[in-house]
């Protein structure tokens, strides 16, 4: 089923939908696996409570708050920290797939390494949905190591309503993988499920 995708504007002038706010929270690294694999970039998602994996964010009512004050409120309940995120770090919003009177709307925001890590603690440290709505911050290995090891195991997961397509086409939006790797990923991915 082909998504429909609308602009922010379209998406708030439609009448009788409620609203989610998820983001990308990711940045470049310098840090190396096993002390040789360079593993880049750091992007962030979390262990839901439902066992599924998905974005920091959630319901936003357009009528009480702006879609990103709504959404830095989920992210200080999910993570821990009120990341500021404003309306040039949206990136697209589409009527849910498993909800079908929900838009989604999906956002990136690139942060340094010590921002991303401090999340990380905060995650754990303050956040009060901590062990609740949110099990755990995990971030999403992007290289190939053997035997589908790295990114095709992890796409090989379940995951929350629109999100690993919103992490794929997040992740060739930012340009931190080549579309011949996104679809080599999901080829070994898709191989895996079966
Ligand atoms: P409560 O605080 O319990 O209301 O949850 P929440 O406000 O944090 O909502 P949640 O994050 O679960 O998001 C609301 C709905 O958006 C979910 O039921 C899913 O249908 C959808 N959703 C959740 N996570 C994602 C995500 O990462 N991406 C997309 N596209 N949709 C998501
Ligand atoms: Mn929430
Ligand atoms: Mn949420
Ligand atoms: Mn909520
Ligand atoms: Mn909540
Ligand atoms: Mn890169």
């Amino acid at each position: 089923m082909a998504e429909e995708k609308m602009t922010r504007d379209e998406a708030l002038a439609r009448q009788g939908y409620r609203h989610a706010c998820h983001v990308m929270l990711y940045g470049d690294s310098s840090a190396k696996l096993f002390g040789k694999i360079p593993i880049k970039h750091i992007v962030l998602m979390q262990m839901r409570f439902d066992g599924l994996l998905g974005f920091p964010g959630g319901l936003v009512n357009p009528s009480e708050e702006t879609l990103e004050a709504g959404l830095s409120r989920e992210l200080h309940e999910e993570v821990g920290v009120a990341v500021r995120v404003g309306v040039d770090d949206h990136m697209s919003s589409c009527v849910s797939s498993s909800c079908p009177r929900l838009i989604t709307h999906s956002y990136i925001k690139k942060m340094t390494e010590a921002e991303l890590k401090e999340i990380e603690r905060a995650a754990v440290a303050s956040a009060t949905d901590h062990g609740l709505e949110v099990l755990g911050m995990v971030r999403v290995p992007l290289y190939f190591l053997k035997k589908g090891g790295g990114l095709p195991y992890f796409l090989s997961h379940s995951f929350i309503s629109n999100s690993r397509a919103q992490l794929l086409s997040a992740l060739r939006h930012c340009r931190l993988l080549s579309q011949g790797e996104l679809k080599e990923a999901v080829r070994q991915a898709e191989q895996m499920r079966r």
